[in-house]
């Protein structure tokens, strides 16, 4: 019995420095009727909360597209940014939608469905800072949000004088507003409507990066993958993805 135990022991030691992944079975979830989506809605035209208090957004109207194809029903888990992939990988949400960019880095942690958009990072500062460029942001303070690829592509500039993490970008861009830091690198079209309520922050035209977003899973949920991945399909051939997009960023 004592044998026993200690092999178990072994095991789950050796599955948590694997950092093995433990997530719903297609058939888990299909038995449940429920498919649960990690976010962090404070991202439009991503995701937000609409002014009734609603999930709204790309995002979380391509996740109900895919729900609705596979016949389940959305459940949105509202988290931080950066926890999404422990979410994920824990088995809390089967997957997570956040305008998240495919990296080699995080492909080493989860699996990553087809991308269904793409985007780049920008600088937002005030129209008075005299900041044109990345190069301008010299020994300068730049706010980010946690774990995002703004914060990644900040933290690794050592030209940056401080890198200042907020837990969203609203409250990144907020600090702007206040001169708290001097610009904020984030994706584009977030950046658009962040801006939106201040006049005086404006966004620099230079192209930080490309990046494509993608839908994030397990490690090793591959099953699960191939089953969204065919809904996208579904949901590219048939245009549904386009006049999603088209809903929130190009028709405006
Ligand atoms: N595209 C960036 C990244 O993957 C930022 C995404 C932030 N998303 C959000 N819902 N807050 O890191």
């Amino acid at each position: 019995m004592k044998k026993i135990l200690a092999l178990i022991l072994c095991a789950v030691m050796v599955f948590a420095f694997a950092g093995c992944a433990s997530y719903r079975s297609y058939d888990e979830i299909k038995e449940d009727g429920k498919l649960v989506v990690a976010t962090n809605a404070a991202f439009a035209p991503y995701e937000f909360v609409d002014d009734n208090g609603e999930y709204a957004g790309i995002d979380i109207e391509i996740a109900q597209a895919v729900g609705e194809y596979l016949g389940l029903e959305v459940v949105i888990q509202d988290i931080n940014f950066d926890a999404i992939i422990t979410s994920v990988n824990s088995g809390k949400a089967d997957l997570g939608i956040a305008g998240m960019t495919v990296t080699a880095e995080r492909l080493k942690s989860v699996e990553f469905s087809d991308t269904y958009a793409t985007g780049k990072q920008v600088i937002i500062t005030a129209s008075d800072s005299g900041i044109k460029g990345v190069a301008d942001l010299a020994g300068k303070k730049v706010g980010v949000q946690t774990g995002t690829t703004g914060d990644i592509y900040a933290s690794d500039d050592d030209t940056i004088g401080e890198v200042v993490q907020y837990t969203t970008g609203t409250e990144a861009v907020l600090a702007l507003s206040q001169n708290k830091v001097d610009a904020v690198i984030i994706d584009n079209e977030p950046a658009k409507k962040y801006i939106e309520k201040y006049d005086n922050l404006i966004i620099i035209d230079e192209e930080y990066t490309y990046e494509e977003y993608a839908m994030c899973f397990a490690k090793g949920n591959t099953e699960l993958v191939a089953k969204v991945n065919e809904a996208l399909a579904a949901l590219k051939a048939d245009g549904t993805l386009k006049a999603i997009i088209d809903k929130y960023i190009n028709e405006k």
